[in-house]
């Protein structure tokens, strides 16, 4: 980039972080003090096959939970278990949500894609479907992943998300990020959005720092496990309830 372009490309990338932060979720402050809610026995997860979802099936199963998972192709989960059911079904086709959602106590979302250079309504569209089929059959709980860098976490995956990362590889992926927290937020069920730093494939540590995290200098990491973990305890915990919480390793 010649040095003549420099500021055009600076105004840009601060245009584009202010404009996701007017227009991702902006929580209120958290409830002082978070009841716990009923363990859910079945749950469907969303996004199994991906990165976050594998690890969600897995420790779903560890904790006990009756598990359903949605794949676009099932064979691609590779996983046996007495208590898994895995349904074939897209987000984008919302007749093939119905026999997924059905009969579920919560979902959790962990949604994303690859395909980041076209304007695009892949999360914001899926999660709206998924959000009907949970009203049509009064699912009460979803448990959703984003990231940090919407909403009041804009800007907090560090200068080289807010200045490079975003403005160049992943501003349409992040608008729809914002649109799919709207979605959510409009909702008429119990969710708690769940923003992480930058995905590793690390081990779960069992640690996480969670509420208004990340760093507006330097790009923080967690593993996907963590966040995995983390997930898992909000279907039990009402602390985030209609909050978008930040976590990072
Ligand atoms: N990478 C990072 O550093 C980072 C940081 C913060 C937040 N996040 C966000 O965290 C979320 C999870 O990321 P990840 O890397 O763990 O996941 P991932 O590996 O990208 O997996 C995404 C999952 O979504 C599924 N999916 C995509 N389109 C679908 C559709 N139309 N219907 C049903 N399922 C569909 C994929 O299924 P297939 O296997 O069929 O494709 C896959 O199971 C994403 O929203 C991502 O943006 C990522």
């Amino acid at each position: 980039m010649t040095l003549t372009l420099l500021p055009w490309f600076l105004a840009y990338a601060i245009a584009l972080s202010v404009a996701l932060a007017l227009a991702g979720h902006r929580s209120r402050p958290a409830p002082a003090a978070g009841e716990p809610r009923p363990d859910p026995r079945r749950i469907l997860i969303v996004g199994a096959t991906g990165g976050t979802g594998r690890r969600l099936v897995a420790q779903a199963l560890e904790r006990g939970y009756e598990v359903t998972a949605l794949a676009r192709d099932p064979s691609k989960l590779q996983l046996e278990d007495p208590r898994l059911t895995v349904v074939r079904g897209d987000v984008l086709d919302p007749a093939s949500l119905e026999p997924a959602v059905r009969g579920q106590d919560a979902v959790l979302c962990a949604l994303g894609h690859k395909r980041f250079f076209q304007p695009t309504r892949i999360l914001s569209q899926g999660t709206a479907n998924l959000l009907r089929a949970m009203d049509a059959h009064a699912v009460p709980r979803l448990v959703c992943e984003t990231a940090l860098g919407i909403g009041d976490a804009a800007g907090r995956m560090g200068l080289y998300y807010t200045f490079f990362v975003i403005p160049v590889i992943l501003p349409f992926y992040f608008w729809d990020k914002t649109r799919q927290e709207r979605a959510i937020a409009e909702s008429g069920v119990d969710w708690t959005i769940v923003r992480p730093a930058v995905l590793t494939n690390g081990e779960k540590r069992g640690t996480i720092r969670h509420g208004q995290v990340g760093s507006f200098l330097l790009t923080l990491r967690v593993s996907r496990a963590d966040v995995a973990a983390f997930m898992l305890d909000q279907l039990r915990s009402n602390e985030h309830l209609r909050t978008a919480v930040g976590v990072c390793g």
